[in-house]
């Protein structure tokens, strides 16, 4: 139902627009037969978990599909990236240079690994991290340089290569939100000494859960595929600190349904975004747009609001979420904040994007009515925002933020 009064809004007691919640993830469901047909062969070879043939295949087309030498599959990114790091990091060394603006368990990854990270500010055009940004804090103590791509653009990947050359700091990339993307038409995947992915069900490849590392680096590939099997090298000889890391066979199933559909994903992907570019055109706010020239996952859609919205970026999610449209804030609070032990760190960028910057609702769940219903919620909401903010701020409706 359109708004037309201010009380039609969810928040002032109208009734909320969507019965069944909106999120920003993927959620890519690819088709039941597709999936069931991988998932029986397990009736077939009888083998569950521990480097199956589903693992096998699937790592092989990670491996092609990213042009690179090699691919390592693992139960989560968390894990892959908690390995990885620990694999590379320079030996005595306790410092991981990486932005502050990232996935919100980050520094616990870092700490797990036994290390502290070190924050770098974001550039304000990409949102993403560059040599200019990481060079002024290299010291003795960097044990590694993290290069995390931001949610739709990337970050000066040859940059940082150049700058790991020159420091002789290995580079690890945490790739997660670049999936599927090039950088003057070179594949993601095999810059650095290794890229980190996710296939949590949110990602654009879902594999309920999941993560892969990929490389041309075969000794590091092999290092990590021992470390994520509890660290044997062959039965009874342990080389390794290793853990139980691994993907197991069902997981890879659907991630091999979700590889075989990625031109489905994308062509749905591509229809949310440019719905959007149209509905959210007159408003003053900037969508974060994907390079035509090279190719994308088109997943996500990023806005940063403008002054004139009046309200802040928060009370404009609260006003989505009541209608259940479940906005959400960009990577907040940033882990400079967010963390303990970073009071002296001021990162001016990242600051003011995280405060004003948000990621709209797209994925399977949501259709071009849907983009629509949005869009004309956000213009409803700007052309009216004199009075919602005396309403918001005299009624005391406060955001509470809520763990995604
Ligand atoms: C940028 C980034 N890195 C790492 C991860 C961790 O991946 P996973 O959820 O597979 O453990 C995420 C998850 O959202 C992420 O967004």
């Amino acid at each position: 139902m359109k708004k037309r009064y201010i009380d039609d809004l969810a928040l002032f007691g109208g009734s909320n627009l969507f019965d069944i919640p909106k999120p920003t993830s993927g959620l890519y469901r690819p088709s039941e037969e597709r999936f069931l047909s991988y998932a029986r062969s397990l009736f077939t070879t009888q083998q569950l978990t521990n480097n199956g043939p589903l693992v096998r295949e699937l790592e092989k087309r990670l491996a092609e599909l990213h042009g690179t030498a090699s691919c390592a599959t693992f139960c989560s990114g968390f894990m892959a990236l908690l390995l990885s790091i620990y694999a590379l990091a320079l030996p005595g060394c306790t410092e991981v240079i990486m932005p502050s603006a990232t996935y919100r368990r980050m520094a616990a990854i870092v700490r797990w690994a036994g290390m502290e990270p070190c924050f770098t500010d974001i550039d304000p055009q990409t949102l993403g991290v560059n040599a200019e940004l990481f060079r002024p804090l290299i010291s003795t103590k960097t044990a590694l340089l993290l290069g995390v791509h931001p949610i739709v653009n990337m970050s000066a990947a040859e940059d940082l290569e150049m700058l790991s050359a020159e420091s002789g700091i290995p580079l690890l990339f945490d790739s997660v939100e670049a999936a599927y993307g090039t950088i003057a038409g070179r594949k993601i995947g095999g810059f650095g000494r290794a890229e980190v992915f996710s296939m949590h069900a949110s990602k654009f490849i879902n594999g309920f859960e999941g993560g892969y590392i990929t490389t041309n680096d075969l000794e590091l590939r092999d290092k990590l595929k021992r470390m994520e099997a509890f660290g044997f090298q062959k039965r009874d000889v342990i080389t390794e600190l290793g853990c139980n890391a691994k993907l197991n066979e069902l997981h890879a199933a659907m991630s091999l349904a979700c590889l075989d559909e990625i031109e489905e994903q994308l062509r749905h992907n591509k229809i949310i975004f440019k719905r959007y570019k149209s509905g959210l055109e007159g408003l003053p706010l900037h969508l974060f747009k994907y390079a035509t020239n090279e190719t994308r996952t088109w997943k996500n859609v990023v806005v940063k609001f403008e002054e004139e919205w009046e309200l802040t970026r928060d009370e404009l999610l609260q006003l989505l979420e009541a209608e259940n449209i479940l906005a959400r804030p960009y990577y907040t609070p940033p882990l400079h904040i967010a963390e303990q032990g970073f009071v002296t760190t001021v990162l001016p960028v990242t600051e003011a994007i995280t405060a004003s910057t948000c990621v709209l609702p797209s994925g399977t769940h949501v259709s071009e009515q849907d983009v629509d219903i949005i869009s004309d919620t956000l213009h409803f909401i700007y052309k009216h925002r004199q009075m919602l903010k005396v309403m918001l701020r005299e009624k005391g409706h406060m955001y509470e933020k809520k763990p995604l």
